[in-house]
C-alpha cells in the first residue's frame, strides 16, 4: 500500500497563492506525484493530464457525490424543512447521476443542446450580444467611467441566452443570474463563506417556485423552446419525472451561468494582458473557434471537479480505497508541459489542443456546443467594438473557490 502525502505548507487547496495563480500551485503538486494525498482536505489530488483523463472516463470513480450528504443537506440535520429542497432538486441532477439512470437522463435532456440544434441558436446569440454591445455603449456614454466587465457584460451573456432559449423573458435574466450566484456559493466550495447555506437556501427556494411556475405555463401554452422540449419529453410518458424535469432546469440555469460568464470575462481578462491576442482578434486573423479553444485551456472557468473513489484500486504508484474523495484539478491537466508544448503561453492558433475544459467520459458538458457559441461570438465581437479597453488592475482578485477559477470583479475603461 502507498500513499504520498503532501507537506503540511502545501495543504491549503484555498491560499492566496492556490487562488491567484492555481496553475502554479498545482504544478508543483504534479512535481511531486501527478495523483498525491492532500492531508488536510482529506483527499486524492490528480494534477497530471493523463490521470485526470483517466479517472474521469474510466469505471474507478463515482460522481454519486451527494447521496452521502443527505443527513447534511436535509431536515434530519436540525429540522429545518427548507433544507430538503436543496437536496431534492440536487439529487435529482444528472452531473451526480450514476449509469444506468445517467445515460436515461443524458438522452431525454440532450435534444435542445445537439450541435445541430445549436447551430440553429446561432442568429439568437448573434442578436443578442450586438444588443448587450449596443446597451453597454449607450450606458457609457450615458454616464462615462470604468465599467465592472464581469457583471455588466460576462454575465449577461449566459443569463439573456438561457433565458431567451427556455422562452423567459429578458427582465427576468438578471433574476437567474443572482439565484445562479447565490448557489455557486454553496455548490462550487466557498470555504469561507460563512451564511453560504442560507443564502443558497433562500435562491434556491426562489428559483425552484420561479422554475414550477414556467413549467405549468409552457404546459398550458407551449412554445418552441427548451422548457417546451422537455415538458413534451415529460408529459409523452418517455421517463422523465416531474421532479427530474424542474430540478434539470434548475441545472441549466446555474450550470451554464458561472462557467460561461467566468470563461467571457477570464478571457477578456486575457486578451488585455496579451497584445498579440488583441491584435489578432481585431484584425479577424485568428479562427474564433480555435481562439476559443485555447481560452478554455488557458483561463478556463472550471479549476476541478469532484468524485468519489467506486473502488480499491492503483494509480500512479498510489492505493486508493473506495469511499475516499478526489479532486480533479483541470487548471493543471490543462497546463500540463507533458501534454501540451509551452502549456503557461497563449497561443490562440495552437493545434493541437486537447484541452478538458468541459470535462470527460459520460459527464462531460451537456451544454459544450452551446458555451463555445456564446463564446466565440461575444469575446471577438467586443474586442472589435471596444479594441482599446483596459482593465484598471494588474492584479485582479480571484474567487477563493475550490471548483471555479472566476474574478471577482472585472474593473474596466471601456474604449
Ligand atoms: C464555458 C462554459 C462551461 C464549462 C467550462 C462547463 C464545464 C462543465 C464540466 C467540466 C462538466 C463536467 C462535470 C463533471 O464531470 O462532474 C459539465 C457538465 C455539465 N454541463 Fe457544463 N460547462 C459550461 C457551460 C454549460 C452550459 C452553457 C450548460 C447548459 C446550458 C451546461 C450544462 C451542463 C450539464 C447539464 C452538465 C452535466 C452533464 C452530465 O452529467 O452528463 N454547461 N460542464
Amino acid at each position: 500500500m502507498s500513499k504520498t502525502v503532501l507537506p503540511d505548507h502545501m495543504t491549503d487547496l484555498l491560499s492566496p497563492v492556490a487562488v491567484k495563480d492555481p496553475y502554479m500551485y498545482f504544478g508543483k503538486y504534479r512535481e511531486i506525484s501527478p495523483v498525491v494525498w492532500n492531508p488536510q482536505w482529506k483527499g486524492w489530488i490528480f494534477t497530471s493530464n493523463a490521470t485526470v483523463r483517466e479517472g474521469l472516463a474510466g469505471d474507478t470513480m463515482t460522481s454519486d457525490r451527494i447521496t452521502r450528504f443527505e443527513d447534511q443537506l436535509t431536515s434530519r440535520a436540525g429540522g429545518d424543512q427548507n433544507a430538503d429542497i436543496i437536496y431534492r432538486t440536487m439529487v435529482q441532477w444528472i452531473v451526480y447521476a450514476t449509469p444506468p439512470r445517467h445515460t436515461h437522463l443524458r438522452l431525454l435532456l440532450s435534444k435542445p443542446f445537439s450541435p445541430r440544434a445549436v447551430k440553429n441558436q446561432k442568429a439568437v446569440v448573434e442578436t443578442i450580444i450586438a444588443e448587450l454591445l449596443d446597451e453597454l455603449e449607450q450606458k457609457i456614454k450615458n454616464k462615462p467611467g470604468p465599467v465592472d466587465l464581469l457583471r455588466e457584460y460576462a454575465a449577461q451573456v449566459p443569463a439573456r441566452v438561457i433565458s431567451r432559449l427556455m422562452g423567459i423573458p429578458d427582465q427576468d435574466a438578471a433574476k437567474l443570474g443572482h439565484w445562479s450566484e447565490e448557489l455557486t456559493l454553496l455548490i462550487l466550495g466557498a470555504m469561507g463563506a460563512e451564511d453560504r447555506h442560507s443564502r443558497a437556501k433562500e435562491a434556491f427556494i426562489e428559483l425552484e417556485n420561479y422554475v414550477r411556475k414556467m413549467v405549468a405555463a409552457r404546459r398550458k401554452n407551449p412554445g418552441t423552446d427548451l422548457v417546451s422540449d422537455w415538458v413534451a419529453a415529460r408529459d409523452s410518458n418517455v421517463g422523465l419525472t416531474e421532479e427530474e424535469l424542474i430540478s434539470s432546469c434548475i441545472l441549466v440555469i446555474f450550470g451554464g451561468h458561472e462557467t460561461t460568464m467566468n470563461l467571457i470575462a477570464n478571457s477578456l481578462l486575457a486578451v488585455h494582458q496579451h497584445p498579440a491576442a488583441r491584435q489578432a482578434l481585431i484584425e479577424g486573423s485568428v479562427d474564433s473557434a480555435m481562439a476559443v479553444e485555447e481560452f478554455l485551456r488557458f483561463c478556463g472557468p472550471t479549476r476541478s471537479i469532484l468524485r468519489d473513489v467506486a473502488k480499491d484500486h492503483e494509480v500512479a504508484g498510489q492505493t486508493l480505497r473506495a469511499g475516499e474523495r478526489a479532486l480533479f484539478v483541470l487548471a493543471a491537466a490543462n497546463q500540463d508541459p507533458g501534454a501540451f508544448e509551452d502549456p503557461g503561453t497563449l497561443k490562440l492558433d495552437r493545434s493541437p489542443n486537447r484541452h478538458i475544459a468541459f470535462g470527460t467520459g459520460i459527464h462531460q458538458c451537456l451544454g459544450a456546443p452551446l458555451a463555445r457559441l456564446e463564446a466565440q461570438v461575444a469575446i471577438p465581437e467586443f474586442v472589435r467594438r471596444f479594441p482599446g479597453y483596459r482593465v484598471l488592475t494588474e492584479d485582479p482578485e480571484w474567487q477563493p473557490l475550490l471548483m471555479t477559477r472566476g474574478l471577482k470583479a472585472l474593473p474596466t475603461e471601456v474604449l
